[in-house]
């Protein structure tokens, strides 16, 4: 089963934890993409529900698939969202942002009863920090601020798309932190959440309540 299908089965899952009244977070990313689509077709099947989107890109997909998008003027609460993740440890801690949208992907989760996280098998690992921790931070400070991501003990690079730094949905830069290993999550987060200037950080702890990873012997669930 390549990546792809094994994406596709852990959203497939996932929708079918949707009912009908439901406010639903809306994630981002290619693996979130394919359970909007999901979502999209249980819509005009009759499902009734109203979507709260975590980034531009899934707003747009969602309006174009007939689902009912809404800000926080409308919804205060959300029963249930659904987002991917770049990588999950065993103890569902998350790294997310490799989409540079985890800003709106915190928010969301925070302010969810519930949230379901989606990911290919490979996403799956002992410890997190293979993959780059996403920084995101205000534009005003970033060139202080690298130095002071050096000092906690990883490589840091502003993110760059086609040639300029990479610009977030709130108008942000994203400082990419290389720690190769990151030893204690849970400090490393407050560490960076008191760093002024620093706006999000992309470690989800105590966020995620369900894990459906896609596997060749089909979806594995963890559950908290
Ligand atoms: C975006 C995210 C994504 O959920 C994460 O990058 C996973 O993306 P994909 O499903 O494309 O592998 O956190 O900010």
């Amino acid at each position: 089963m390549t990546e792809d299908q094994q994406k596709q089965i852990a959203a497939e899952a996932a929708v079918t934890y949707i009912e009908d009244g439901m406010v639903v977070g809306l994630g981002t990313g290619s693996t979130a993409a394919k359970m909007v689509d999901l979502v999209g077709k249980r819509v005009k099947d009759g499902l009734d529900i109203i979507a709260i989107p975590t980034s531009e890109a899934t707003a747009g997909q969602a309006k174009e698939l007939g689902i009912r998008v809404v800000g926080f003027d409308e919804v205060k609460i959300i029963d249930l969202t659904i987002d991917g993740t770049d990588e999950v440890d065993p103890e569902m801690r998350l790294i997310k942002g490799g989409g540079g949208a985890h800003l709106r992907e915190k928010i969301v989760a925070s302010l969810s009863d519930r949230m379901i996280v989606i990911a290919e098998n490979k996403k799956m690992v002992n410890q997190l920090g293979t993959f780059k921790l996403p920084v995101e931070v205000i534009p005003f400070a970033a060139g202080a601020l690298l130095p002071k991501m050096e000092a906690l003990g990883c490589h840091p690079e502003i993110r760059m798309k086609d040639s300029a730094p990479f610009r977030t949905d709130e108008n942000n830069l994203i400082i990419d932190c290389a720690f190769e290993m990151i030893e204690d999550p849970e400090n490393l987060a407050l560490t960076l959440s008191t760093i002024p200037g620093v706006v999000e950080h992309g470690l989800f702890i105590d966020l995620a309540d369900i894990v459906l990873i896609g596997t060749e012997d089909g979806v594995k669930k963890f559950s908290r």
